[in-house]
């Protein structure tokens, strides 16, 4: 018997043995490259999903039954607890000083909506240098580390489809800075996209739809590829967690760590109260005693726009997508024991097949289902889970279209906006609009300063102090 028998064997028996109906037909460089995607493919996991999501009496949407809105920590000047921030700070500063803290970003989304072919991550965003997304991300790492004197390691997740690339280009910009040996990429998982009747589809006659497995895939994927090991080994217990399309991001910030350390949390978690109720953000609520996140796309739109008796949302908790999670945390979650494993989400997609030929198509319509897992859904399984208040202005404003909301020229706004804000609350005179933005393009370096407080240590220490004028860089 051929080596790869068993697995046609097992495909075959799954009822997927379709997937090498051209296998005979294929060279063999090609029959390696299916075989070795055959091999990523869990059977029974594609199995279970079948009979589930792909049920004909599934469940559509999420049970809202038993939802309340999930407490929160308000800022301080939100009526937040001063004293309590103020150890909040401290104590995330002292991890920061021990070495404790990794950055962690996900960038394996196909960044469709942007219609921008490359890495999302080697975007260019900033007003006046175009820096990229990578960049801005960098050099706050590189400066957070400079501040707490312990330099951070950064794990970024890529695709199987960006991975390359994205080691290319921080390479080709030498790690921008940082030490190369602190950079570490790793590829997330994939999984196979099924037709309504739950067969795998092939996107050709040697390969098989695949695509990522969802930024939740995470979890899995810090543990697969030895990152877990490698922060343990390195004395590393906390990651923060961010996405690659959001440039204001505090990507390393003291007090968010320092809230999730003192209250043993494992996973924490930060919210803006919505900007409008129909806003396609996830929602903090608790279901039975547990902190779970519903997107926009599952909470009913009475719910998302529920008012109580003050005329206030009910639900007014954003989900931005920052979290700070703990090392064992991922790992409980990755290894996928009873009952701690992530859900997975249906996802009805156009997915590029072939058909009865064997000739490639592409759809018109929906005619399969791609599964995603989300990161946000491990917040049920996390003991003592936190979420922090923060200002929008000061961590997020995503690049997510190309035009109109969360696109590039909101994003340059906002950049602009807090550029300006730090200069003028450091007594520099910048002449604004009503809404915060600068009259001249302005652009602070993270090297510079990368938030509140280390942009005024910098300007404190800035002699002379410069004019704002169209065309500022502080580097
Ligand atoms: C996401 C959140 C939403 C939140 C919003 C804030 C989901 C389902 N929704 O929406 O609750 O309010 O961000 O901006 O997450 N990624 C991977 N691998 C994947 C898929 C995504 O690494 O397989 C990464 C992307 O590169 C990106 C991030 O995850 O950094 C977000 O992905 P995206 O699909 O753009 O999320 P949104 O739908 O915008």
């Amino acid at each position: 018997m051929m080596k790869h028998e068993p697995l046609l064997t097992s495909f075959r028996e799954a009822g997927q043995g379709h997937v090498f109906a051209y296998f005979d037909e294929l060279s063999p460089d090609a029959q390696q490259t299916l075989l070795a995607q055959a091999a990523e493919v869990d059977l029974a996991e594609i199995g279970r999903l079948t009979r589930t999501l792909l049920a004909k009496d599934a469940v559509a949407g999420v049970n809202v039954e038993g939802l309340q809105p999930a407490p929160y920590e308000s800022r301080p000047e939100q009526g937040g607890d001063v004293a309590q921030w103020a150890e909040a700070k401290a104590v995330g500063e002292a991890a920061l000083r021990a070495g404790r803290v990794a950055a962690f970003t996900v960038a394996g989304g196909q960044g469709t909506r942007l219609g921008y072919d490359g890495p999302k991550g080697t975007f260019p965003v900033t007003p006046l240098k175009r820096k990229p997304l990578f960049q801005i991300f960098a050099e706050k790492i590189l400066a957070a580390g400079k501040r707490y004197g312990r330099p951070l390691h950064w794990f970024i997740m890529t695709s199987h489809q960006n991975h390359a690339a994205t080691e290319a280009f921080l390479a080709e910009h030498d790690y921008f800075g940082l030490e190369r040996a602190r950079v570490h990429c790793f590829r997330q998982g994939r999984m196979p996209a099924v037709g309504f009747d739950g067969k795998i589809l092939l996107e050709t006659k040697g390969t098989i739809a695949l695509s990522p497995d969802g930024h939740g895939g995470s979890l899995r994927a810090l543990a697969r590829s030895g990152a877990l090991d490698l922060m343990e080994r390195e004395g590393i217990d906390t990651l923060s967690y961010f996405q690659v399309d959001n440039p204001l991001v505090r990507c390393i910030d003291p007090a968010f760590v320092g809230w999730h350390l003192r209250r043993g949390s494992e996973m924490s978690s930060k919210m803006v109260p919505k900007a409008y109720p129909e806003e396609k953000v996830g929602h903090f609520c608790v279901q039975h005693g547990r902190l779970v996140v519903i997107e926009y796309s599952d909470l009913p739109m009475a719910l998302q726009r529920e008012t109580d008796a003050r005329g206030n949302l009910r639900y007014p908790a954003g989900s931005i997508a920052l979290h700070v999670i703990d090392r064992e945390f991922v790992r409980r979650m990755a290894s996928g024991g009873e009952g701690v494993a992530l859900p997975f989400h249906r996802a009805d997609k156009k997915i590029a097949t072939i058909d009865a030929t064997g000739t490639p198509v592409k759809p018109e319509k929906a005619n399969g289902v791609k599964f995603e897992m989300f990161v946000f859904d491990a917040l049920p399984f996390a003991k003592n889970p936190v979420v922090i208040e923060t200002l929008r202005a000061n961590d997020f404003s995503p690049v997510k279209n190309a035009e109109g909301a969360d696109s590039p020229k909101t994003c340059r706004d906002d950049q602009l906006r807090q550029f300006a804000r730090w200069l003028k609350a450091n007594g520099a005179d910048v002449a604004v609009d009503a809404t915060g933005l600068p009259a001249a393009t302005i652009e602070v370096s993270p090297l510079f300063g990368y938030d509140e407080d280390s942009f005024a240590d910098a300007w404190a220490r800035l002699e002379p102090k410069p004019a704002v004028a169209e065309g500022l860089y502080l580097g």
